[in-house]
C-alpha cells in the first residue's frame, strides 16, 4: 500500500509559472503529485512540468486529449516523454483512441527508457447531468454511461479513471481492484465546498474505494497550506 501522501494529488489551479513554484516551494515532497490542468499548461507550456521534475517531483498532466486517434497517440508519446507521471483523455473519444493513446504512451517510454505514465479516461463530466447528456444525444442515466465508459476505457488498455465521489464504488465494482480511481470533489469535514456539489472527506473517499485524490483550493486558498496538507493526510493515514 502507498504512503497516503503519496495517493493525495494538489491541483496546481494557478495562472502562471511564478504562483506554481510558491506552491511548489512549499508543498514539495508534502504531496504524491502536481496536477496541470489547460489553464496553466496554456499559459507555461511544458516548461510547468519541467520545473516539476527539476523541484524532484512528479506530474499529472491533465489536458483531457479527445481527437482523432492518431493525434491522441502523438500527444500521448509527447505527454510521455515530458516524463509526467499521469495524463487523461476523453473516453468519449471511443475505443481506437483511447487504444492510440495507450500506445503512444507504451511506445514513447519504450523508446526514451522512462517509466509509462499512467493514462486514464474522464467518463462523463461532472458539469453535465442526465437532461444535458440528453441534449447531446445521450438518453442514458449518468451512472449507466460512467460505468460504460469505465469499462471501455478499461477494454481498450487504459489504467484507469478520473471518477467523482459518488461513481467510486460503481467503477470499482465494475472494473475490479488494479484499476485506478482518482477522485477530485474531496473536501476535509469543515472546509468550504467551493463550487463542488457532491463531495466526501478525504476518509470517505479512500473508503469507498479511490487510490487517489486530487485537492486544490481547501489547501491553496487555507490560511497554512502545509498545515491543511498535513491534516488531510492524517486523515488518509487514519483509514
Ligand atoms: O479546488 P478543487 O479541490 O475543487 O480542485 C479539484 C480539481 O479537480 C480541479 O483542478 C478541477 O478542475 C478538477 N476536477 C474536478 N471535478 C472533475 C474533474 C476534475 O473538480 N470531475
Amino acid at each position: 500500500m502507498k504512503q497516503a501522501r503519496n495517493r493525495l494529488i494538489f491541483a496546481l489551479d494557478v495562472p502562471d509559472l511564478y504562483e506554481a513554484e510558491r506552491y511548489l516551494r512549499i508543498l514539495r515532497d508534502r504531496v504524491g503529485l502536481f496536477k496541470v490542468g489547460k489553464e496553466l499548461f496554456t499559459h507555461a507550456g511544458p516548461r510547468v512540468v519541467e520545473m516539476i521534475g527539476e523541484m524532484g517531483q512528479r506530474t499529472f498532466l491533465d489536458l483531457k486529449f479527445h481527437d482523432i486517434p492518431n493525434t491522441v497517440g502523438g500527444a500521448s508519446r509527447e505527454a510521455t516523454r515530458l516524463n509526467v507521471a499521469m495524463f487523461n483523455v476523453h473516453a468519449m473519444g471511443g475505443p481506437e483512441m483511447m487504444a492510440a493513446a495507450a500506445e503512444g504512451a507504451r511506445s514513447a517510454a519504450g523508446e526514451t527508457g522512462m517509466e509509462k505514465p499512467a493514462v486514464l479516461a474522464v467518463t462523463v463530466l461532472t458539469s453535465l447531468d442526465s437532461d444535458a447528456l440528453k441534449l447531446v444525444g445521450i438518453d442514458t442515466s449518468v451512472e449507466e454511461e460512467v460505468e460504460r465508459l469505465a469499462r471501455l476505457a478499461q477494454e481498450a488498455g487504459l489504467d484507469g479513471v478520473v471518477a467523482s465521489p459518488r461513481e467510486i464504488a460503481l467503477i470499482r465494482r465494475a472494473c475490479g481492484r488494479d484499476f485506478i480511481l482518482v477522485t477530485p470533489g474531496v473536501r476535509p469535514a469543515e472546509t468550504a465546498k467551493h463550487d463542488q456539489r457532491r463531495v466526501m472527506t478525504p476518509g470517505e473517499a479512500l473508503q469507498a474505494g479511490a487510490d487517489y485524490l486530487v485537492i486544490g483550493r481547501p489547501i491553496r486558498l487555507a490560511r497554512d497550506p502545509v498545515e491543511a496538507v498535513e491534516r488531510i493526510v492524517e486523515e488518509m493515514e487514519g483509514v
